[in-house]
């Protein structure tokens, strides 16, 4: 059981691939072809919103299961930085990329929306692997 959930957790280091695909979509053409903002826009959440959620839930229930202290520096980089990530997917990635596929073009907002959503998940993975 642990070892399966250890190994669902790990593969969440495949989840910094997705914004940095993100940010090169929206220089690509994202900001005003709906077509593009689309594929973006199932890719943020089906490849990342959603499977990190998941990684999140497991690493909480790993925290539990191994007897780990919420108070190591790893975890609570994971915890907390996954607050500003769910802020920004919300405030500038959606909702930009929303306004594209309503017929209008999305701002410089949703590049640098992606490149938050890439440094804050790197920092947690880089975190993880140097901090367990
Ligand atoms: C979405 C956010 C997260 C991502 C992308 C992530 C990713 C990772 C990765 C890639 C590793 C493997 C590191 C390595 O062995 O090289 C890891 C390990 C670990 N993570 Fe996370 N993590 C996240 C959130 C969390 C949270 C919220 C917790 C706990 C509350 C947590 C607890 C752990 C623990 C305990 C380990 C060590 C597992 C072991 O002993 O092998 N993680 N994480
Ligand atoms: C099973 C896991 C989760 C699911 C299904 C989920 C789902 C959602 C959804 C649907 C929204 C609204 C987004 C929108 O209106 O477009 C949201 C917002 C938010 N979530 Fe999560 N979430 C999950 C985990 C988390 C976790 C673990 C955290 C914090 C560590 C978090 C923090 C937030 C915050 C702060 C917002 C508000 C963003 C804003 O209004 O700017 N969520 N979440």
């Amino acid at each position: 059981m642990l070892t399966g959930l250890k190994h669902l957790h790990h593969a969440g280091e495949y989840l910094v691939a997705v914004p940095l695909i993100l940010v090169i979509l929206s220089v690509a053409g994202a900001r005003t072809k709906p077509g593009l903002a689309k594929v973006a826009s199932r890719l943020h959440t089906f490849a990342f919103l959603m499977p990190a959620r998941l990684v999140y839930i497991v690493g909480i229930a790993m925290m539990v299961m191994t007897g780990r202290s919420i108070t190591e520096v790893f975890i609570l980089v994971g915890l907390i930085g996954w607050v500003p990530v769910e802020i920004v997917s919300k405030r500038l990635v959606k909702a930009e990329l929303a306004a594209v596929a309503q017929g209008g073009e999305a701002s410089a907002k949703l590049t640098i929306g992606a490149v938050l959503e890439l440094v804050l998940i790197a920092i947690i993975v880089v975190a993880m692997e140097h901090g367990h």
